[in-house]
């Protein structure tokens, strides 16, 4: 059963409309905020492995900087393929702290 770890403080979350990576052990993140929403999620593009965390956001969906696969920000869902999927994670805020449960 994972726990949450700390994977960054509040003060580096990204500015509203951002994303950026962070690395955590073996886990290579993508935090993005959007509408003031947070979302911590793989940062490895299913397609061919991009980096997510540099991509921009468009229209709710985080587009991947290599070949622009969009990924929705709350299911992880690639827009034009049905079978990749990024795995989104469960986070929290405590004091200056953002942990994540990364299993
Ligand atoms: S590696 Fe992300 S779209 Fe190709």
């Amino acid at each position: 059963m994972s726990e949450f770890v700390r994977i960054m403080s509040q003060q580096d979350l990204p500015a509203e409309g951002e994303a950026r990576e962070v690395e955590c052990g073996e886990y290579q993140l993508c935090v993005a905020r959007l509408n003031g929403e947070i979302t911590v999620m793989n940062n490895i593009c299913p397609h061919n492995g991009g980096p997510l965390g540099q991509g921009i956001i468009e229209n709710g969906k985080i587009v991947c900087p290599w070949h622009a696969w969009a990924f929705d920000l709350k299911t992880g869902q690639a827009e034009h393929e049905p079978r990749a999927r990024v795995p989104i994670y469960d986070f929290k805020i405590e004091g200056d702290d953002v942990l994540a449960k990364l299993d």
